[in-house]
């Protein structure tokens, strides 16, 4: 990220300043839009095939805010898939919002989260009849999909409406190469972040209302609530250019983009050390637990490497320059966008091609044992903790920072996520228990990356007192 990676066929100028105006005589106002910025949406909304396209420039962070708060009434009960973004969970916060969670499974082989279960969500949603809406995010950040159809069915059977956060498939609509995107699929309110995926500037995401189950006016006053007044114009121009663009130019680019990207994938599924793991053949998918995966990520394997998916992060970005999205367990994730160029890619083919020609930065393990190591990991992230309080409670009570030994049996003021899977392992107002605490040492000495507590090493915890 961000889509445009630098390339200059997308440069807008250089720090916009003759563009970065406000809402002077002729140039409307985003919080009540009527002309320009109105057209714009509208012209967003007919290329991706919405009702209606609603523009933000706080990112999907604030097009999430305002879809749960539209959804569902302070205090009320949502149906959420336990592996989304942090501001699905303030949204939870700021409403005071009970939570029914839909738990992924999760790949034995590398911990990444699955996709949701639609008869799993039919099930929930047939015991819960208060929920209110249902929010899941497809695709993860790894990629995988779910069947947003089948999900978004089941919710209207139980009139609620579904919420998808595809934040990270905003290119889905561009291209037959990738999945479907749920804008088409049956989602009632669906969030891109343009800027993930597509040429248009940090920050920038729309919001599209599919279907009339969540009215305008209520999207509508929660995007002014949680935006700020003085939108960016230099941002909004930026969707409006990327937008235009993709209609004029959207199919020559995206046509070369996925011819490349597929030849990356085949010149790279060749390696066996550093392996590209590939979740896209249908029986594999299916065997997996996998509806559909997004071919963009490419997930190169780091069991054999010394230092994991750490230590394969380090040398693509040191040796080969290389930028790495992120670094897991077990692995690496490199994201494509149509902004990557062909020499990019042939710098990583030739990168890992170099690698395997290295056997120093290889383990000797044998393979047997790598994979009871990730068996046992996986099984370590599965605890489903139990639920005490609201999350809001746990967040507003008196708390302290106690030393890990001592939260046993205690509640959490915090969240705490490793990656991957990417699942919060605890939430607020959850029970912590002897197992979590255990687990939470193992993964310290591991030298895994904690994320979301306010003590990164990992030795004291925020408690409910
Ligand atoms: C799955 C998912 N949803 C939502 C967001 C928030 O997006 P933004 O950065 O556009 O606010 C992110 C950000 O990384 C994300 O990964």
């Amino acid at each position: 990220m961000p889509g445009h990676k630098r390339n200059p066929a997308f440069e807008a100028g250089f720090l916009p300043v003759k563009q970065d105006i406000t809402e002077i005589t002729g140039f409307d106002d985003l919080h009540h839009a009527e002309d320009i910025i109105k057209n714009a949406q509208d012209f967003a909304a007919e290329l991706f095939g919405s009702r209606e396209v609603f523009f933000s420039v706080n990112g999907s962070t604030a097009a999430i805010l305002s879809a749960v708060s539209a959804a569902v009434r302070r205090g009320g009960k949502l149906l959420t898939a336990r592996n989304c973004h942090k501001s699905l969970y303030h949204a939870m916060y700021l409403r005071e919002i009970v939570p029914v969670y839909i738990y992924p499974g999760i790949d034995r082989e590398t911990g990444i989260c699955c996709s949701i279960d639609p008869e799993e969500t039919e099930r929930l949603l047939s015991e819960n009849d208060d929920i209110e809406a249902v929010f899941i995010t497809s695709p993860t950040y790894d990629g995988a999909v779910s069947d947003i159809r089948a999900i978004a069915e089941a919710a209207h059977r139980h009139s609620v409406p579904l919420i998808v956060d595809e934040a990270h498939g905003a290119h889905f609509c561009f291209s037959p190469y990738f999945p479907e995107s749920a804008v088409r699929s049956g989602a009632d309110i669906v969030i891109h972040s343009i800027h993930k995926t597509l040429p248009s500037m940090t920050g920038t995401s729309v919001l599209h209302r599919c279907t009339d189950r969540i009215s305008h006016d209520k999207i509508a006053r929660f995007m002014s609530i949680y935006q700020t007044s003085s939108p960016s114009y230099p941002m909004m121009a930026s969707l409006d250019f990327c937008f235009h663009f993709l209609k004029d130019q959207g199919k020559i680019w995206f046509d070369a983009f996925t011819s490349r990207l597929e030849q990356l994938r085949n010149g790279l599924s060749q390696f066996q050390k550093i392996r590209l793991m590939d979740f896209y053949g249908a029986e594999y998918r299916k065997q997996k637990g996998f509806y559909d995966f997004d071919r963009s990520k490419i997930l190169l394997s780091a069991d054999c490497v010394k230092g994991g998916g750490a230590g394969l992060f380090r040398i693509l970005q040191e040796k080969y320059l290389l930028e790495p999205e992120m670094s897991a367990y077990n692995y690496v994730l490199m994201m494509t966008t149509m902004g990557d160029t062909e020499e990019g890619f042939r710098r990583l083919y030739e990168a890992v091609s170099d690698l395997e020609n290295h056997p120093e930065i290889f383990i000797s393990a044998n393979m047997d044992e790598l994979s009871q190591k990730r068996s046992d990991f996986t099984e370590r992230i599965s605890e489903r903790p139990e639920p005490v309080m609201r999350i809001s409670e746990a967040m507003d009570s008196e708390t302290a920072a106690l030393p890990l030994d001592q939260c046993v049996g205690r509640i959490s003021a915090e969240f705490m996520y490793l990656y991957p899977p990417g699942v919060p392992l605890i939430v607020p107002g959850e029970r912590i228990s002897l197992q979590f605490v255990q687990n939470m040492k193992r993964y310290v000495s591991a030298g895994m990356k904690i994320a979301g507590i306010r003590d990164c090493s990992g030795k004291y915890m925020d408690c409910v007192v």
